[in-house]
């Protein structure tokens, strides 16, 4: 009788809609933070800078191209975020500098930096271009710690914070034709499992993700010597991965390793490596690069001119 009356009714309706909004603010880890994301502009970043909108997040959005950032922007707003753009090259310090300067400004607070900007020259180490080598490593590795510092240095002061750095499954394996590429994301898995000896007992959580391959503008010919577009249809989406970094904000996962099948090949690679190098000889020796050829912008070099 008593659960037909209209007080029992809306205080049920009431409940109902005080566990549901609970459960919901629950979920939305990043509800009045601040995420900071470099490599804002597009790909795996931009899906981030998405999902962190959905939240209401305040976004630090930091690439480049000013331009790919404002319509970044306009989507964060949209969803319900609140951007902040700032043009950014990660080779350059007083950018990562105003970088920091920006995102921290009126004493705000940094709760998760991602540091993600990077990028992938193809090719065996002798045909690619001198330049190319150095800019994987200026943007992927140096940039890469480079923020890393300065995210350190904002959380160590706050006691808190979460410094998630884009790795790869190329940081935990080796590839024929990646070595540059490989060389610049060991580092970074390195990098980071060493800096979370140093950030732990400030309070501050420390993650690398490695994800296979993923379907993003990476493989655009000119930023990879290589479109691999249609070279593995089960590629990951960015939204797929931007979703499992999300997962892990503010848990103590060490690595984030995706698709599964990854973390059998990272397994492999350690424990029984000449299986895993025979495997990928065989299977990446099939493989059509539809490479560019990136040894035409050498000058001719002579051993024998440079010997004398
Ligand atoms: N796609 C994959 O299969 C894959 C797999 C494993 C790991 N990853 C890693 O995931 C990260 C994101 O790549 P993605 O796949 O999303 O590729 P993407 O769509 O090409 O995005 C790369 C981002 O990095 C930015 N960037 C490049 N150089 C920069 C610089 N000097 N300073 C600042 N920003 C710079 C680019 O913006 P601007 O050009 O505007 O600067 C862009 O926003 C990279 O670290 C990559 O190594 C990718």
């Amino acid at each position: 009788m008593l659960r037909k009356t209209p007080p029992y009714i809306v205080l049920k309706y009431l409940f109902a809609h005080k566990v549901l909004s609970l459960c919901y603010t629950i979920h939305m880890k990043l509800q009045n933070k601040t995420i900071l994301i470099t490599g804002a502009s597009s790909g795996i970043g931009r899906a981030m800078a998405l999902r962190a909108a959905k939240d209401g997040a305040t976004v630090v959005l930091a690439a480049r191209t000013a331009d790919k950032l404002e319509t970044v922007a306009q989507e964060v707003t949209a969803l319900g975020g609140t951007p902040i753009v700032v043009p950014t090259d990660v080779t350059k310090i007083e950018d990562i500098r105003n970088l920091f300067l920006k995102a921290t400004e009126g004493g705000r607070k940094l709760d998760v930096v991602f540091n993600n900007a990077g990028l992938g020259f193809i090719g065996k180490v002798w045909e690619l271009p001198a330049e190319q080598i150095q800019t994987i490593i200026n943007v992927n590795t140096t940039g890469m710690i480079l923020v890393a510092k300065y995210a350190a240095e904002v959380m160590q002061r706050q006691k808190y914070g979460h410094l998630v750095m884009t790795s790869s499954l190329a940081g935990l394996i080796t590839l024929p034709e990646w070595s540059v590429y490989v060389a610049s994301k060991w580092a970074i898995t390195g990098f980071a499992d060493s800096i979370r000896y140093e950030l732990s007992p400030e309070g501050v959580l420390v993650t690398t993700l490695h994800p296979g391959m993923v379907s993003t503008d990476f493989f655009a010919k000119e930023k990879a010597n290589q479109d691999m577009s249609k070279l593995d249809p089960n590629a990951l989406t960015a939204d797929q991965v931007a979703e499992e970094v999300y997962n892990a904000l503010f848990t103590k996962q060490r690595k984030i390793i995706i698709p599964a099948m990854s973390k059998n090949i990272a397994f492999l690679q350690k424990y029984l490596p000449s299986l895993k190098d025979s495997l990928f000889t065989t299977s990446l020796g099939k493989v059509d690069y539809n490479k560019t050829t990136p040894q035409e912008d050498e000058p001719a070099f002579s051993y024998v001119e440079e010997v004398k």
